[in-house]
């Protein structure tokens, strides 16, 4: 078994730079799917859930280099029927629901178990199939399998009950060949909704309105394959923004676009950091007293459901009383047990989380209950006064390149080792 101990107290400094993002990543590979040929994708972070999807497509039979952060990848020869195995990969993560729309365009048909990912809530993909149902195909769950088949695909205008990023991508994948136009209203507007409706479009593909409430398709015959660079991960240069505050720090994030960072960005402030925007890159510098504070998580542009518990730490140490509303998924307070273990007093209602700020917080032995809370336990790890343990480090490695490294060259006291070493030290 593995785990990151880390010994809390030193402020963060220097520079990080931010890799691709996870979740435009996670739409722009099965997208290779429906355009056969030569694509090289850049600025691929290398992280879990990508390599499981880089394994996925390589089974279905696709020839694959990959180069750093560069992957060549040739869908050329891939088969539209999947082996078991493949099968029961797709089950490790959320992402594998974007094989649906990708193989129904493609192939007309396709079979799959449920998705996987983390348990933050009930997590239905009942929108997503009510998308593929209103372009005509026939949806049938059977024996924990989603099968999804089409004659024939047909634009059409498609009312998103809520606003779902993970139904807004798919449908969009199923409707790129779809004759004629399909309109997705109340449609996610998420910077990787954007990014992935960017590589359909270079792809040939005719999406217009990506970024807004309402999506228009028009559906092409054909799709071809392409260079693309993924834009950066906001979560991910999020959540080093929240550890800068937190270890009062001075941190310089590059590789960012700041306008995905505005609702982050505006929280730090008025908690107190200062936070410098450049062109690519943004400034965070904590200061001595954190301000409490109130965040609801929203759709984007509102404050994102995967910062919450990041900034769960930060309000742990802010003087007063902070509350969350976390309006996404109704279970993403797990991560508060183990900050209280640690000695914060955090009381969760409902959806709403009070933190009784400004108490002190004591190195523990914890567990990252899900990627974004274990992104949140290494941030109160690095505050924490002592020494932190952190297990269950598979749900890290799903979303975070090389963390551990990037917190050590930023001054952290951090590293990860196996149950042996510890043994042994
Ligand atoms: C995606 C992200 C995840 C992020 C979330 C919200 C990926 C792979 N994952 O997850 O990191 O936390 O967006 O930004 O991109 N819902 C339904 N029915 C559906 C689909 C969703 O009721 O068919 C509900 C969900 O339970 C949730 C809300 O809609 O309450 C939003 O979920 P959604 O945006 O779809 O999240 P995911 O795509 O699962």
């Amino acid at each position: 078994m593995e785990k990151i101990v880390i010994n809390g107290g030193n402020r963060l400094s220097g520079e990080v730079t931010i890799t691709g993002a996870k979740n435009a990543a996670l739409g722009i590979l099965p997208a290779t799917i429906l355009g056969k040929g030569e694509f090289i994708i850049e600025n691929l972070p290398d992280i879990q859930d990508i390599r499981n999807y880089i394994s996925i497509l390589s089974k279905m039979g696709a020839r694959i280099q990959r180069e750093g952060t560069t992957l060549q990848i040739d869908t050329g020869s891939i088969s539209g029927a999947f082996s078991d195995d493949v099968a029961e990969e797709s089950t490790k993560m959320r992402a594998s629901y974007y094989l649906l729309g990708a193989m129904l365009a493609t192939y007309g048909k396709v079979s799959l178990p449920m998705p996987g990912g983390c348990n933050i809530g009930a997590r239905p993909i009942d929108l997503h199939i009510k998308g593929f149902k209103a372009l005509g195909a026939e949806v049938e769950l059977k024996y924990g399998y989603i099968d999804v088949k089409a004659e024939h695909l047909k634009g059409a205008n498609i009312y998103m009950d809520m606003v779902s990023v993970g139904a807004t991508i798919n449908i969009m994948l199923a409707s790129v060949r779809a004759e004629g136009i399909t309109i997705i209203e109340n449609a996610a507007k998420e910077p990787h909704v954007v990014d992935i409706a960017n590589f359909l479009n270079l792809m040939g593909a005719n999406i217009r309105g990506a970024g807004t409430d309402v999506i228009k398709v028009t559906g092409v015959a054909e799709l071809h394959a392409c260079e693309y660079s993924v834009v950066p991960d906001q979560i991910t240069a999020g959540t080093y923004m929240v550890a800068a505050a937190a270890t009062k720090g001075n941190v310089l994030i590059k590789n960012v676009i700041p306008t995905h960072l505005e609702s982050i960005t505006a929280k730090l402030i008025e908690m107190g950091a200062d936070v410098e925007v450049y062109d690519d890159s943004l400034r965070v510098i904590g200061k001595e007293q954190l301000l409490p504070a109130a965040v609801k998580t929203l759709p984007y542009p509102g404050f994102p459901t995967d910062l919450q518990q990041p900034m769960g730490v930060l309000m742990c140490l802010a003087d007063g009383v902070s509350n969350i509303t976390e309006s996404i998924f109704e279970n993403r307070f797990k991560y508060v047990d183990e900050l209280n273990r640690m000695g914060a007093d955090i009381l969760v209602n409902g959806r709403t989380a009070v933190f009784n700020g400004g108490k002190p917080l004591y190195g523990a032995r914890i567990k990252a209950t899900d990627l974004r809370a274990g992104a949140a336990m290494i941030i109160a790890g690095l505050v924490a006064e002592g020494t932190t343990e952190i297990t269950e480090l598979k749900h890290i490695d799903r979303g975070y390149e090389n963390i551990v490294e990037k917190f050590s060259a930023l001054g952290a006291d951090i590293q990860r080792i196996t149950e042996e070493d510890s043994e042994e030290a």
